[in-house]
């Protein structure tokens, strides 16, 4: 019998995922954890935490299913992309993880693009502006901010190449995540020496740079130990989560399109050809298949901002989904579904981290428009889930402007398992949403990488093609998609009214 391995470390919890050849998932298991806040917009989590929860993972499928180890043909890791790790020469984590809906580092993405001489020749190389939320600004920020803990630096790792290197003591990373580091020259696929000089950076502190199906290193005999994995078992590079769940999904070829609802939201398109928007407002990173690319406009607070309203108002649904042994969602989701289309006249932008796609600003924060004494719980709901949904809209409006083409759209991740809120991409993007047999999506992206570093299948859309199945399709409803019209027009109108007040806000 041949397994492989999928472990995706995500924003509230590291999942790591046993599949079959045929990408059957015979055992998961979630490990969660803390995400600090120290100030508004920050954000941060300990790399141990995630290696934690990858250890208890591991031995958790394997004594599920009660696998022979070394039936496992190879480990493929996906995981939150920009997060930056921060090693001694010890390998010792020197401080907690910056992650991607970071918004400190506006001054430091103003450096970047100084010291490159302006904008134009960023992108050209990066092919992405300077964002807060890529790996190099925050480099620059504990250079700039904590010299004493980057005079020790002597590794700089993103998150799934940090669990790699624990599993494997290489320090090595892939195209499509290296692609948010800022540091890639995404055209060439390979560390930009023009970049690194300008920047100041050294080369000697980051991994080696793989394709994504492309084996790293193989499991040594301590985290053998550790994880109950065979000692020399391959991992391979992996991707970063949203070229891991095209992967998962099948959004390997021309055409082919997704939405993921997770922590943040992405719409993410395949593309054979490097496409750059020249605005920035979308990202045009490395794919996981090799020699191609993918352009994504991310909503940084989607599940994230369900998740919030959960957290924070709906204590009394969660005590009623623990005890009817339900998802919390479940509940909350049916009360949405009883408030009307608009939410009664209830607008939220759903900014809590700041934004990327479309308006870069890492000032933005969440709004609720139009609150009124009549408004109930549902409709605050309702509110949050549509303003997510827009959101994602603006996202797949951009596409559109750079002439990319979208023929078939799937929905994944947490969000995109909720019927009501496929229904509600479908109407608000009007256009079919398909969902996929597995929901596995990055982790199985990760697996079937795994798959094709092991020689399982012989290339990545290869693997696609034989594990991906296409479980039903959601039509978009012609009533409904006017009526959601009309408020994303609304909707488009608020963040303007409001864009010269955030950084006031920022500065009170
Ligand atoms: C992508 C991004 C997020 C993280 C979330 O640019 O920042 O989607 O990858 O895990």
């Amino acid at each position: 019998m041949a397994y492989l391995l999928g472990i995706d470390i995500g924003t509230s919890g590291t999942k790591t995922v046993l599949f079959d050849e045929s990408g059957t998932p015979l055992a998961s298991y979630t490990g969660e954890y803390p995400l600090y806040q120290p100030h508004n917009g920050w954000a941060e989590q300990d790399p141990l935490d995630w290696w934690n929860a990858t250890v208890d993972g591991i031995n958790a499928v394997i004594a599920r299913t009660g696998c022979k180890p070394a039936d496992i043909k190879a480990v493929g890791l996906s995981g939150q992309m920009h997060s930056t790790v921060l090693l001694d020469r010890e390998n010792k984590v020197l401080r907690r993880a910056i992650l991607w809906c970071d918004q400190r580092t506006a001054a430091e993405c103003a450096e970047i693009e100084s010291r490159m001489g302006g904008r134009a020749r960023l992108v050209e190389i990066t092919a992405n502006p300077a964002l807060t939320g890529f790996s190099a600004s925050k480099i620059l920020w504990v250079r700039n901010n904590e010299p004493e803990i980057y005079e020790k630096t002597a590794h700089i790792l993103l998150a799934k190449d940090y669990i790699r290197l624990m599993l494997t003591s290489q320090y090595a990373t892939e195209v499509s995540d290296a692609s948010g580091m800022q540091l890639l020259d995404v055209p060439g696929r390979c560390w930009s020496d023009e970049v690194l000089s300008k920047l100041e950076i050294d080369k000697a502190l980051l991994g080696k740079v793989y394709e994504s199906p492309e084996v790293t290193g193989q499991v040594t005999a301590e985290a053998a130990k550790l994880t109950g994995l065979a000692a020399g078992t391959p991992v391979v590079g992996g991707a970063g989560d949203n070229a891991a769940a095209a992967v998962g999904t099948g959004v390997v070829r021309n055409g082919r399109a997704f939405t993921t609802i997770g922590s943040s939201g992405v719409v993410f398109a395949h593309s054979d050809a490097i496409a750059i928007d020249p605005a920035g407002r979308v990202h045009t990173f490395c794919c996981a298949v090799p020699g191609a690319w993918h352009v994504m406009g991310v909503t940084l607070s989607a599940g994230m901002s369900l998740k919030w309203f959960r957290d924070n108002f709906c204590y009394a649904e969660m005590a009623a989904a623990d005890g009817m042994g339900v998802d919390p969602y479940y509940i909350i989701d049916k009360q949405a579904a009883q408030s009307p289309i608009g939410a009664n006249r209830l607008l939220f932008l759903p900014y809590l981290m700041g934004e990327r796609t479309p308006h870069l600003d890492p000032d933005a924060r969440g709004v609720f428009f139009g609150l009124s004494g009549m408004h109930k719980k549902r409709d605050l709901i309702r509110a949050v889930m549509e303003g997510v949904t827009y959101s994602l809209k603006d996202c797949l409006s951009v596409f559109g402007g750079m002439g990319l083409q979208v023929d078939e759209m799937a929905a994944c991740g947490g969000g995109g398992s909720s019927k009501f809120w496929r229904q509600m991409l479908a109407d608000v993007f009007n256009c079919e949403i398909n969902t996929m047999a597995s929901k596995e999506g990055p982790a199985l992206g990760a697996a079937i990488l795994a798959g094709v570093g092991a020689g399982v299948y012989s290339s990545v859309p290869e693997g696609c093609d034989a594990l991906i199945k296409k479980a039903g399709t959601q039509q978009p409803d012609a009533d409904n998609a006017k009526a959601y019209e009309r408020c994303y027009g609304l909707y488009g109108s608020v963040y303007p009214a409001l864009k010269e007040l955030y950084p006031k806000l920022a500065q009170l």
